[in-house]
């Protein structure tokens, strides 16, 4: 996730000072959404001419940097359009190359800023490369912007409209964005438009306006074609396929905003990917749908739809301008009341980030980019030794049944705090995997650089781009979960499970044996999304196990085995950390090694009995437990007849085995947050802990 931000400003003056203001502003309230560095761009003293400034770090660095400037901030526009941005790194570490908006070239003739992943941009860059386009940054949003100074430089006449330009850029582009074009060849212009990233646009005007929505653009015939038409270079990555000829050079002729009498007027626009960044300035706003292009110029605002292949059609034929009723406060966590209960609900979202680019669904195949080089050496590794703390740890013990199962290699997993206090033993063709949300976590570092000197080959699985577990691994695969701000880790935790998986399932790819439990797998992958979906839809009778029968009790166990061992451990985890309910993950098969004594009619259980091969011995577990009057609750799959009547069940929907304990942690996410609720518990920020854990 980043916050793209922009802010136009027609027939008023507004000094400089007051637009950095403006787009600082906008940022610092979009930083939930990515802090790792944030850059704005606004107009130079000449025409055309743009003035950056960007900073590693949050929003407040960056105001720093602008204060510091000797750049004039008494300059006034009566029109201008700025660009700003705030980072969540996907591609490239945060720095100040990286920091958006990107360019085009040294004269900035286009700039862009950026939420999303272009999944071709390595096709892009290597294109453009070729015909002597130089890169700066690591970042796919700069194959963008060159992408689109390559598309204007080849028209012979320059007569392409700038919404004309950019929606021939977006043919090109795969994956998801948000995007605002800005450009010194349009001044006073700016595109804007998204796929898959969320985008709005207020509007702010003393005048009442004409009309309260905007009429949108449909595509004509040349939207038909879905390769660039380009006169002089034929097609940058192919040629032309749909009937329809070079694009339409025609001007909109979608409704603009005007004033009752028709006459030209002063006014505002601020496009933002959350309504937050914008709630200050104006109440009116208008929400973009996929494939839907504004172009914002001369105090009017167009909308325009792209026709992407395999795009919806528009749901209606305008966007209206809504007003927004709800306060700042409310807008930040959307229609949640914490970070940590949207982060449960972004999980539909975020695994699909994991996956995005990386998993095949036609041809069954994974491709995880920062691994592909030492595939070879990973699979001659004589072990494979997976290292972490808390939350991070346990998305390792979830995977590590499946790991052993399709690579062959033995895994065993550290807790990097006693693998550091036992000075593990570590060889030089050990092949050891770091997994943390934040790549900050002192412990894992710490065992990081220990199997470092000891020259065993380091992968990471992190969260956080450009952190120093990403920095100082040799290869490895960051799992795009976005930022998660709740101190209770909950959608890294998904994420973590699937990143894990899909190296098991790219370690594996040359293995016939295994093409159809993979093949499995894989379809598993494509189906989770909604299955949370389906989950989440449950929250309800979780919140009345937690304000009824676990309501005011001291303790719980969470007892399941196999996958769902891992499922016991983070759902206590959660439990405890977040309600400080004592609460414990047991192992099913030590049962009566010593946990069966704690068990009577008075202590809560949740047992975990999905159906997979270990299914009978949950069963029996059950059965000693009921045997000695504790009354548990059940997660059990949805149509499981199995289960005695009168038993208390959470239903889940039924997966591959191994991609159970994904869906099964949500109903425990949900219930711990529930129990932190009741109890009046601050839940995003659990009393004695820090979301990063920066010391041994
Ligand atoms: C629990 C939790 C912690 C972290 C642990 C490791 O909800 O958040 O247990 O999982 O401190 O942190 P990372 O993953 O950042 O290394």
């Amino acid at each position: 996730m980043c916050g793209i931000f922009a802010y136009c400003s027609f027939l008023q003056e507004k000094d400089r000072k007051t637009i950095c203001e403006i787009l600082c502003n906008g940022l610092a309230r979009q930083e939930y959404r990515g802090y790792d560095s944030a850059g704005i761009g606004i107009d130079g003293d000449n025409r055309g001419e743009m003035f950056f400034f960007k900073e590693v770090g949050k929003v407040a660095g960056l105001r720093k940097k602008i204060a510091e400037s000797n750049v004039n901030t008494s300059k006034s526009f009566l029109s201008q359009v700025s660009i700003a941005h705030t980072r969540w790194a996907t591609h490239g570490p945060p720095s100040v190359v990286n920091c958006h908006p990107l360019k085009s070239d040294p004269k900035a003739e286009f700039t862009v800023v950026h939420n999303g992943i272009v999944t071709n941009s390595s096709a892009l860059r290597l294109v453009l490369q070729k015909r002597g386009y130089k890169f700066e940054s690591d970042t796919d949003t700069e194959a963008v912007a060159i992408l689109t100074k390559y598309i204007y430089d080849s028209q012979p006449d320059k007569r392409m409209s700038f919404t004309e330009l950019v929606k021939t850029v977006l043919k090109e582009l795969e994956g998801s964005f948000a995007f605002v074009f800005k450009s010194s060849h349009y001044p006073n212009e700016i595109v804007t438009a998204r796929r898959g990233s969320p985008l709005l646009i207020g509007v702010k005007t003393e005048k009442k306006l004409k009309v309260d929505f905007v009429d949108v653009e449909m595509a004509g015939p040349d939207e038909t074609m879905d390769a660039l038409a380009s006169p002089k270079a034929g097609g940058l990555l192919a040629p032309p396929t749909g009937p329809g000829g070079p694009p339409n050079l025609m001007r909109s002729q979608s409704r603009a905003f005007m004033s009752e009498d028709g006459m030209p007027q002063p006014i505002e626009f601020f496009v933002a990917s959350d309504a937050s960044a914008i709630i200050e300035h104006t109440k009116r706003v208008l929400y973009l749908e996929d494939d839907d292009i504004a172009h914002i110029s001369e105090g009017e605002l167009h909308i325009h739809r792209l026709r992407h292949k395999d795009g919806a059609p528009p749901t209606a034929s305008h966007r209206t301008i809504e007003t927004l009723e709800i306060e700042l406060a409310e807008i930040m966590k959307g229609k949640f009341d914490h970070f940590m209960q949207k982060e449960i609900y972004e999980q539909p979202e975020s695994v699909v980030n994991t996956m995005r680019g990386r998993v095949n669904f036609d041809r069954n195949q994974i491709t995880l980019g920062g691994l592909r080089a030492y595939l070879p050496i990973i699979r001659r590794g004589r072990r494979i030794v997976f290292c972490a703390c808390g939350t991070s740890y346990h998305s390792c013990i979830a995977t590590r049944a499946i790991f052993e199962e399709l690579t062959e290699i033995p895994v065993s997993v550290e807790l990097a705090s006693d693998f550091l206090d036992r000075k593990t033993p570590i060889f030089r063709d050990d092949v050891c995997v770091f997994v943390s949300q934040s790549g900050e976590t002192a412990d894992t570092i710490l065992a990081l650089r220990y199997c470092l000197e000891r020259g065993a080959l380091c992968v990471g699985v992190v969260n956080v781009v450009g952190s120093t577990i990403s920095r100082e691994t040799h290869c490895g695969v960051h799992i795009n979960a976005g930022p998660e701000i709740g101190v209770a880790s909950t959608k890294a935790y998904t994420s973590q499970y699937i990143a894990l998986l899909m190296m098991a399932l790219q370690l594996s790819e040359d293995r016939i044996s295994f093409a159809e439990r993979r093949t499995m797998i894989i379809e598993g992958l494509h189906a989770l999304p909604s299955q949370i979906r389906n989950v989440l839809e449950g929250d309800k009778s979780l919140q009345e196990f937690a304000t009824g029968v676990l309501a005011n009790q001291r303790s719980l166990l969470l007892m399941g085995r196999g996958y769902q061992y891992a499922t016991c451990l983070e759902g206590a985890l959660k439990i405890k950390e977040i309600s400080y309910m004592h609460s414990e993950g047991i192992l099913a098969g030590e049962l009566k090694h010593g946990p069966l004594a704690l068990i009577d009619e008075n202590m809560p259980v949740i047992i975990v009995m999905t159906q997979d091969s270990l299914y009978p011995k949950v069963q029996s577990a059950f059965a000693q437990i009921t045997a000695r009057k504790a009354q548990p609750i059940v997660i059990c799959n949805e149509n499981d007849a199995d289960i005695p009547k009168g038993v208390k069940t959470i239903r889940v929907p039924k997966t591959v085995d191994c991609l159970q304990g994904i869906l099964n942690i949500i109903p425990l996410q949900l219930l711990s947050y529930h129990l932190a609720v009741k109890n009046g518990f601050d839940v995003d920020f659990p009393r004695n802990l820090a979301k990063s854990v920066t010391t041994e």
